[in-house]
């Protein structure tokens, strides 16, 4: 009856809606399986931030429209996070903006700054709402790809100069989701003289700034220079386990924080008080929460790389952010059919790596978002 929008059939493929009615026919049967596809972990908030969020709640002034720029103690507690944690200075008014979590800012962005026919140039494999959201602003996408020989980074040199004249927005994601690696602070720089050079915005999505076992990673904000050309994605979904809280800030050059503002105030009506009072105490008490998360994702790293070492599995990635990225054993033709095969033989649902784009092809992503317990000696077969 009605002729949807041209933007909206560009939009790739839902490669997760067969996994998703797998997993409802297995349910349905009333067949048990180990989830392993999810990013969202099944730890809960600290309790004082759920505390927080209940008192504001009851405050008849916090029930009613918000300011889109967000509470000025929101803004305070993020420029003193962000400059204890990475030592990096912002102006809260001009520099920081909070959002309805990280995806909600990765949505509306190009909406404030690419026109018809410019490029959007996102990594491959990569988190998938990068390409929807250009997709569905009409931008064109140029997918970067992360090999595993490049160690997950991008390329920057095979950029077609045709693409650099129409590039607008540029995403990276370290700790990446899907493939756990970091970026090393040389990659950064480049990063910036890259985007520098060619007149880029880059978007770094620092979403799992906070999930890592060894090396504490970096702001792309502590890169010389960076103010001019980057934005700064936070979110408080993985560092806090508030996936259901929506929020999260953006930080970095005031122009473009100003665009999103701009596009914010004509699209949403500000964060629930409640909300950015839970997301203060989050922040500014922080005591020992994060470092106890890091603690249980290590145990089940440990646990599942064992598991999956001795079903056979050769190369494995898992440096930080909650997940492992795993080569596909060599006799399954693709990620796909593997991800299959897992849930209809060993009762394991994983994310394919295709679903992330089609340099993912090959490889599978385990979450570990389950408790340690269930995590040993999951595989009946070795491959
Ligand atoms: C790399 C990356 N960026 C952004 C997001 C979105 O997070 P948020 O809950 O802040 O919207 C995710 C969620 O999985 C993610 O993996």
């Amino acid at each position: 009856m009605f002729e949807f929008s041209d933007n909206l059939k560009k939009l790739p493929p839902y490669l997760f809606a067969a996994i998703d009615d797998k997993k409802a026919e297995l349910t349905e049967k009333g067949k048990k399986f180990l989830d392993l596809s999810v990013g969202d972990p099944d730890i809960p908030a600290p309790e004082r931030v759920v505390k927080a969020l209940s008192k504001s709640a009851q405050i008849k002034s916090n029930q009613k429209y918000a300011s889109n720029a967000g509470k000025v103690q929101m803004r305070q507690a993020i420029k003193k996070w962000m400059k204890e944690r990475f030592k990096v200075s912002l102006d809260q008014t001009s520099e920081i903006l909070p959002v309805l979590g990280t995806k909600e800012a990765i949505a509306h962005l190009p909406i404030g700054i690419v026109n018809r026919g410019d490029y959007i140039l996102i990594p491959s494999p990569g988190y998938p709402g990068y390409r929807s959201t250009a997709v569905l602003a009409g931008a064109r996408i140029y997918q970067m790809p992360l090999l595993e020989k490049n160690g997950f980074l991008p390329d920057f040199g095979k950029v077609p100069d045709s693409v650099k004249k129409r590039a607008k927005i540029i995403y990276l994601n370290y700790p990446n989701n899907p493939t756990t690696v970091e970026a090393p602070l040389s990659f950064m720089e480049e990063a910036v003289k890259f985007c520098r050079k060619n007149n880029i915005l880059l978007v770094w999505d620092n979403a799992y700034s906070e999930i890592y076992f060894n090396k504490k990673p970096l702001s792309i904000l502590q890169v010389k220079g960076a103010k001019e050309v980057a934005l700064e994605l936070h979110s408080f979904s993985k560092t806090f386990c508030m996936t259901g809280f929506r929020i999260g800030w953006v930080c970095g050059n005031k122009e473009v924080v100003k665009v999103l503002a701009k596009v914010k105030s004509n699209v949403d009506s500000g964060i629930f008080r409640a909300v950015q009072d839970a997301a203060i105490e989050a922040l500014s008490k922080e005591s020992g929460y994060v470092a106890g998360l890091r603690k249980i994702f290590l145990q089940r790293r440990k646990i599942l790389l064992e598991s999956l070492k001795q079903a056979g599995f050769k190369d494995l990635y898992a440096e930080a952010t909650f997940y492992i990225w795993a080569k596909i054993p060599p006799q399954f033709k693709s990620s796909f059919d593997f991800s299959k095969y897992l849930i209809e033989k060993e009762g394991i649902v994983a994310t394919p790596g295709v679903g992330f784009g089609k340099y993912g092809e090959g490889f599978i992503r385990f979450a570990l978002t389950v408790d340690e317990k269930k995590l040993k000696g999951i595989f009946k077969k070795t491959f």
